[in-house]
C-alpha cells in the first residue's frame, strides 16, 4: 500500500526469539525505491515475507552488537586438515584443551584418505570464541578455518 509522499508502508511482525514473547505489529514509512530494492533482496535470499527478513536483519545487527561488547555467543568453527602431517592433531588437541571452557563438543569426520575435518560447537564471550578461531587457523597444515556464530535471542 502507497501513503502520501511516494512512501510505502509495511507491517512488520517482530517477536522475541523467546517463543512465549508477545508479538507486536508495527508500522515502517519507506521510500518506495528503497522498497523496491528490499523486495528484490528477499526474493533473492528466498525469503517468503518482508517480516522473517526484517526479524533476521534485527537479529544481525543485534549478534554484531553481542560481538562488539564481547557478549556470549554459541557458533561453530570448522577447518580442515591433513591427519599424516607431524604433530599436527597434537597441537589441535592441545588448543582445544587449553579452551575446554568454552567448546561444548567436537566433530571428526574423516573426508579422505589424508583429510580430516573438524567442527567444534562453542559458547562463549566473543573474544575468547575469536582468539579459539585465530589460535586454530594460525597452528600450520589448518586450512580453510571458519567461525559461524549466533546468539540465544538475548535482546535486554
Ligand atoms: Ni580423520
Amino acid at each position: 500500500m502507497t501513503y502520501a509522499h511516494d512512501c510505502a508502508t509495511i507491517i512488520i511482525l517482530v517477536t522475541l526469539d523467546n517463543m512465549t514473547a508477545k508479538i507486536i505489529r508495527f508500522g515502517v514509512s519507506l521510500d518506495e525505491a528503497l522498497l523496491d530494492r528490499f523486495d528484490k533482496l528477499i526474493k533473492r535470499r528466498k525469503y517468503t515475507n518482508r517480516s522473517e527478513a526484517i526479524r533476521d536483519l534485527i537479529r544481525h545487527e543485534l549478534l554484531k552488537r553481542d560481538w562488539d561488547e564481547d557478549r556470549e555467543v554459541v557458533g561453530a568453527i570448522t577447518y580442515i586438515y591433513d591427519h599424516h602431517q607431524r604433530d599436527l592433531l597434537n597441537k589441535i588437541i592441545d588448543v582445544q584443551h587449553d579452551h575446554q571452557e568454552i567448546i561444548q563438543s567436537s566433530q571428526h569426520i574423516h573426508v579422505d584418505h589424508h583429510n580430516c575435518l573438524e567442527i567444534i560447537a562453542i559458547k562463549g564471550n566473543a573474544r575468547a570464541v575469536a582468539d579459539l578461531t585465530d589460535t586454530l587457523k594460525a597452528i600450520k597444515g589448518v586450512r580453510h578455518g571458519s567461525l559461524s556464530i549466533s546468539n540465544i535471542g538475548n535482546v535486554k
